[in-house]
């Protein structure tokens, strides 16, 4: 077994990153956070815990399509090189890894997250499935460093678990655009989208009743205490999910318990928070199959197949450049 870990983050890069949108984003009207910052190896362990979860179904959906279609996708592409972008566990991934395999294709996969501690438990996993596969792994954040990734081979770049939903639409035509500009003709994007549907099964997906999800929320908190030396008591906020059918988003927000100041001690900086106040610390677009479609072909990708898993609930959509 191979595997490699390269850091384009690294700790200056990313403790500059986390102070810049910290800043910015408590200091803004609304007050918002980035829900990159929720993924340390505790916010990774809890998002784990949140796709086995009764409520959250999207990760049953997405795996359901990958046991019906993850060779039509190994056929399809014959790629080399699989690289996945906000890999986390790639606990999925193993399907179109092993249909890859299976097609005899296959010879290197490339997980890309922001949290090393995820790729390293991913890359010890899969090492021992797939003993012959060259495993390197790349920490780093994917709105700035596509450019790192390997250029050569034909490359299946796949980015599931809906995170492209947790951008707002201006950042994902610039990244979806990004990513039609850094794949070669031949190459492929397999994008995984949850789609919309009734109310309350989507509120209900982000506000569990074991009170996971909550938990994985306040941990941007404990992250900006930990890295930041602030004192954000994480009892003094609480988890609210709501549904915005403008935007075609939930919004997961943390929502101050009382009037309180939070300190920044590495940015000098109060933080006065309301009774009431509302923190967004993520959006998660629901989508249209046929709005994937219209966003892939405005970035310059032609979609090849799209499949549904049998409710209707979530996409897969495997497109290439035009
Ligand atoms: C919603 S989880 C999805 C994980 C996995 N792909 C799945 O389908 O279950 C989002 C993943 O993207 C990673 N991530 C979040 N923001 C990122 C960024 N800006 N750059 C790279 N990875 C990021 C997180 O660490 C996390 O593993």
């Amino acid at each position: 077994m191979s595997f490699t870990l390269t850091d384009h983050l690294g700790p200056v890069d990313a403790g500059a990153a986390l102070r810049a949108d910290v800043r910015a984003g408590l200091t803004a009207t609304p007050k918002t956070l980035p829900p990159t910052w929720f993924y340390d190896a505790r916010g990774s362990e809890l998002f784990d815990e949140i796709t086995r979860l009764p409520e959250y179904y999207p990760t049953r959906a997405e795996r359901a399509i990958l046991v019906e279609h993850a060779d039509e996708v190994a056929v399809l592409s014959g790629a080399d090189t699989l690289v996945e972008l906000g890999s986390g566990t790639s606990e999925k991934t193993q399907l179109l890894l092993e249909s890859l395999t299976t097609a005899g294709t296959l010879r290197r996969f490339v997980p890309f997250d922001v949290d090393a501690s995820v790729l390293r438990y991913a890359g010890q996993v899969i090492g021992e499935r797939f003993p012959d596969l060259a495993v390197d792994a790349a920490v780093g954040d994917f709105t700035q460093h596509l450019g790192k990734l390997p250029r050569e081979g034909t490359r299946l770049v796949a980015f599931l678990g809906s995170t492209i939903g947790n951008f707002e639409p201006a950042a994902r035509a610039s990244f979806l655009a990004d990513v039609g500009a850094m794949l070669d003709p031949g190459d492929w994007f397999l994008l995984g989208t949850d789609l919309v549907k009734d109310t309350g099964r989507l509120v209900a997906a982000y506000d569990d009743a074991a009170g996971v999800t909550a938990a994985f929320n306040k941990n941007v908190l404990a992250v900006v205490d930990r890295e930041l030396d602030a004192d954000a008591d994480l009892d003094a906020f609480e988890h609210v999910a709501v549904w915005d059918a403008e935007h075609s988003w939930i919004e997961m927000r943390l929502r101050s318990t009382r009037d309180q100041v939070v300190h920044v001690g590495a940015l000098d900086l109060d933080v006065p928070f309301a009774a009431g106040e509302d923190l967004r610390t993520e959006v998660s677009t629901k989508f249209t199959v046929e709005g994937v479609a219209a966003e892939l072909a405005a970035a310059g990708l032609r979609v090849a197949e799209c499949w549904t898993d049998p409710d209707g609930d979530f996409a897969l959509t495997l497109a290439t450049p035009v």
